[in-house]
C-alpha cells in the first residue's frame, strides 16, 4: 500500500467526468482502493474520491463516524446518519423530499479552505464495495453530506460550485469568527 498524491483545485482532473469501473473485483481496483483509504486515513479526510489520487474513475471511500455529526444522536439517528469506512464503487444517488440542509465542508483538494455548503437533507444510495456486492444504504447529516461531496468528484463539480455564497468560502483559521448562523 502507498500513500498517494492529492491532485489539488487547478488540476484538470478533478474537472471530468470519471469512468465507471467495468470489473469491482480486478486486482488493480483492489488495490487503488487500498491506497485510497490509507491517503485518506493519512490526511485526515473524512472522503476521498479516485479523481483526486489522478484516477478517473468512479470509486469512492468514505466514512462518517459519529463524533462528525453535530450534537448527540438519538439511538434511532444514528442508523442514517453515521456509516463505517465504506467503498463505494459505481455509486447512484437518488434525493429523497426536498429539505435542505446547510453545513461547512473543506476538500482534501483546496486545502486550508472551507465553505458553507446547502445540500440535500436526506439521500438513498446504492453501489458496489470493493469485493462487488451491492451497498443500498439511506443517508442523513454528515453521512449524507459526505457522500453527495464525494460523489461531486466523480461528475467533476467541486464544493465550491455548490456554494449559493462565496462570501462564506474561508480560510479555516478564520473559522472561529463563524457561527453556522451566519453563514445563513
Ligand atoms: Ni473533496
Amino acid at each position: 500500500m502507498s500513500i498517494l498524491k492529492i491532485a489539488r483545485m487547478g488540476h484538470p482532473v478533478l474537472t471530468r467526468i470519471a469512468e465507471p469501473v467495468a470489473d469491482p473485483a480486478a486486482p488493480q481496483i483492489r488495490r487503488l482502493v487500498a491506497d485510497m483509504v490509507q491517503t485518506m486515513i493519512d490526511a485526515n479526510g473524512a472522503g476521498l474520491a479516485a479523481p483526486q489520487v489522478h484516477v478517473p474513475l468512479r470509486v469512492l471511500v468514505f466514512q462518517a463516524p459519529q463524533e462528525r455529526s453535530q450534537g448527540q444522536l438519538a439511538e434511532e439517528e444514528k442508523f442514517d446518519h453515521t456509516a463505517p469506512l465504506t467503498v463505494l464503487i459505481n455509486p447512484e444517488i437518488e434525493i429523497l423530499g426536498s429539505e435542505m440542509e446547510g453545513g461547512w465542508e473543506g476538500c482534501l483538494s483546496i486545502p486550508g479552505l472551507r465553505g458553507f455548503v446547502e445540500r440535500p437533507a436526506h439521500i438513498r444510495y446504492r453501489g458496489l464495495d470493493g469485493t462487488g456486492r451491492e451497498i443500498a444504504r439511506t443517508a442523513k447529516g454528515f453521512h449524507a453530506r459526505v457522500v453527495q461531496h464525494e460523489c461531486d468528484h466523480l461528475d467533476g463539480i467541486l464544493y465550491p460550485q455548490r456554494m449559493s455564497d462565496l462570501k462564506s468560502l474561508i480560510f479555516e483559521t478564520e473559522s472561529r469568527h463563524w457561527t453556522p448562523r451566519e453563514a445563513m
